[in-house]
């Protein structure tokens, strides 16, 4: 198969950033290279975990056996595999804008029925953090254009929980609320999905958590959502979703 990672490369990469972009010959012509940083630090990175474990990249090769499917925001600040310790390989992952899970995405539900069905994962984390931007503008009421279909479903968990929160009179602690509930909704849809459904339908161990990170901090917080079979799932909500008094 034909593809650009096969084409002759004839100049390698600069490896100080401060010289700018690397230009390249491909096939008789120059091109330019934006990012050498970016790559520098890959080849790097992939020599240090080479040489701490020279068996790390030929394992990863051959599979991937992850436990865990992670569910989070694609906000820059809360990378899955850092935050919790995870090598490559460790941990599956999807992340979208406010870490939602929609019954009809199926970009989503593809990931969690991949994840459950073929990786058997054993637990599914969904992960939201404070000061989420995605929450942020689904509490707030101005239209943006595409991305306000995507708030709707964040907006109507601020619908669903209007009472709790409107008795929470200082604007970041509810917005804070807000995030929680979000996460307690999202892993809730996880749990009524038909892939999960159907695996503890078959008795297969899976757990669905539900987990938010502060940014401010770097820590992690177990919502105290867990739920690893369907008579739970009822419960689990109801507490979580108790109004702060
Ligand atoms: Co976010």
């Amino acid at each position: 198969m034909r593809g650009l990672a096969r084409l002759p490369i004839c100049v390698q990469y600069g490896t100080n950033p401060s010289v700018g972009p690397a230009v390249v010959l491909v096939n008789g012509f120059f091109r330019m290279r934006l990012l050498p940083e970016l790559i520098d630090n890959n080849r790097k990175w992939a020599e240090t975990v080479s040489q701490t474990d020279p068996d790390f990249f030929p394992k990863l090769a051959k599979g991937q056996t992850p436990e865990f499917l992670w569910i989070g925001c694609a906000d820059s600040r809360v990378p899955a595999n850092q935050i919790v310790g995870l090598m490559p390989g460790e941990v599956f992952v999807h992340r979208n804008i406010a870490n939602v899970v929609v019954h009809s995405d199926f970009n989503c539900q593809s990931v969690l029925e991949y994840a459950v069905k073929v990786l058997q994962v054993k637990h599914i984390i969904v992960c939201g953090h404070y000061g989420c931007g995605g929450v942020k503008a689904a509490s707030e009421n101005h239209h943006v254009g595409l991305i306000d279909n995507w708030l709707r479903h964040i907006r109507d968990v601020r619908a669903k929980h209007s009472q709790a929160l409107d008795m929470i009179d200082d604007d970041d602690d509810r917005l804070n609320r807000l995030c929680e509930l979000n996460v307690i909704e999202q892993a809730h849809n996880v749990c009524h999905s038909t892939v999960v459904q159907e695996a503890w339908d078959a008795n297969k161990p899976l757990a669905v958590h539900g987990w938010i990170y502060g940014v401010k901090d770097g820590l992690l917080h177990d919502l105290d959502v867990t739920i690893s079979k369907p008579t739970e799932v009822a419960e689990a909500y109801r507490v979580a979703t108790n109004p702060i008094v």
